[in-house]
């Protein structure tokens, strides 16, 4: 049975187009492989605490004091969501030309040395192997092309991240220009939905075991 692990970052809630699409992507899913196991990482209001010296110690040295063996445990537990799953799909808004820092928090208690990256003959080795990513983001300008696509610091930085740890097959859906007017955001919702109708064909869980 394909497992899929589903992480929403948004704060804001109902009116989030990331979480709508997010829900559209794993409806799609669903739909494909109905008997599909989801697990729900939600991100939003600082679920993931931000790094301090105790996580630091915890999780890229050796854990010690009860604050390290806890933030130890809580990356352990995140790693295991990810490890598991076949599919993994992110909500991720851009805030300030970026990701919300809770999604940056979730990636520092998941990049870790030796567990999810290792350097083999000087080059980085991502330990994440057999995971596919889907990528929903969320913006109220416009960044795939055109005089600011520079400012994007969004989805460069998370090909990097999943690609650090080994997931390299990752599939981006925009939804763009969503500051532009409620018929702006329309498209943008309606264009983003049928890429994901396009994107997640019947062979989407097949793919994965080639
Ligand atoms: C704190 C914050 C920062 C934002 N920064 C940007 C930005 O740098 N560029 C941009 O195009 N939109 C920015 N936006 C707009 C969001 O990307 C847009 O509202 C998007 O719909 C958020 O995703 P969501 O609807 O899933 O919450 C920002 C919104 C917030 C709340």
């Amino acid at each position: 049975m394909s497992k899929i692990l589903v992480i929403n970052s948004s704060l804001s809630g109902d009116a989030s187009v990331s979480r709508l699409l997010v829900a559209e992507t794993v409806q799609r899913l669903l739909a494909i492989e109905p008997d599909a196991e989801i697990t729900h990482r939600d991100l939003g209001d600082g679920a993931i605490p931000h790094l301090t010296s105790a996580t630091v110690a915890g999780i890229r040295a050796v854990a010690q004091t009860q604050a390290e063996l806890t933030a130890q445990a809580l990356s352990d537990e995140l790693i295991a969501e990810l490890t598991a799953a076949d599919v993994v799909v992110i909500g991720a808004p851009m805030y300030n030309f970026s990701i919300p820092t809770s999604l940056r928090a979730w990636f520092d208690h998941v990049l870790r040395p030796r567990v999810t990256f290792a350097y083999k003959d000087g080059a980085v080795q991502g330990l994440l192997t057999g995971t596919r990513a889907v990528v929903i983001e969320a913006r109220g300008g416009r960044f795939t092309d055109g005089p600011t696509k520079w400012m994007d610091f969004q989805e460069p930085y998370l090909k990097t991240l999943l690609g650090f740890i080994g997931i390299t097959d990752v599939t981006f859906i925009h939804a763009e220009k969503l500051g532009s007017g409620p018929e702006a955001r329309e498209l943008a919702i309606t264009t983003a939905k049928t890429r994901i109708t396009d994107v997640i064909t019947a062979d989407f869980f097949s793919v994965l075991e080639v």
